[in-house]
């Protein structure tokens, strides 16, 4: 576990255009992390077929990479301590209607295609995700917060 963990948030084009994305970010930032990059962008199939590539097979993934490019996405980084794991906890569990009260799918969504944000499930994958959707890297910045943060 480090402070300096990263983890890959993306608001999903649903999550665009219910105006979820400012709730999505207040989130992160009320829990303590620090965004590092944001961008939104209108992704092209291709780029999310990479995204998805280790769901290839699955029978949900036509539906997938159509929904996904049906319009802008907003992909963040955000840094601390157990970004990823928290930040799935954050997000709830897949299927909306299993994800409990409180987390980000539990309180607005309610089918698992349609469930309004993406987050890295290893720190691995979170390294991967972070390349292909910032490529130009991204910009540090010292944060004043973090003496409050950490011990
Ligand atoms: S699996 O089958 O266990 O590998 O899938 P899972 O880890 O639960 O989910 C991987 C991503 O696929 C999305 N997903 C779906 N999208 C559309 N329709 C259906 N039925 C569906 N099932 C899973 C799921 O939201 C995950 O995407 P991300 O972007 O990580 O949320």
């Amino acid at each position: 576990m480090s402070q300096a963990e990263r983890t890959y948030i993306m608001v999903k084009p649903d999550g665009v255009q219910r105006g979820l994305v400012g709730e999505i970010i207040a989130r992160f930032e009320k829990r303590g992390f620090k965004l590092i990059a944001l961008k939104l962008v209108h992704a092209t199939p291709e780029h999310l077929e990479k995204h998805y590539a280790d769901l290839a097979g699955k029978g949900f993934f036509a539906g997938l990479i159509k929904y996904m490019s049906s319009g802008p996405v907003v992909g963040m980084v955000w840094e601390g301590l157990d970004a990823v794991k928290t930040g799935r906890a954050m997000l709830g569990a897949t299927n909306p209607l299993a994800s409990a009260i409180g987390t980000i799918r539990g309180d607005y969504a309610l089918a698992v295609g349609r469930n309004i944000c993406h987050g890295s499930d290893t720190v691995e994958n979170a390294e991967k995700e972070i390349k292909l959707w910032f490529p130009e890297g991204i910009t540090q910045y010292a944060s004043v917060v973090e003496p409050w943060l950490y011990e």
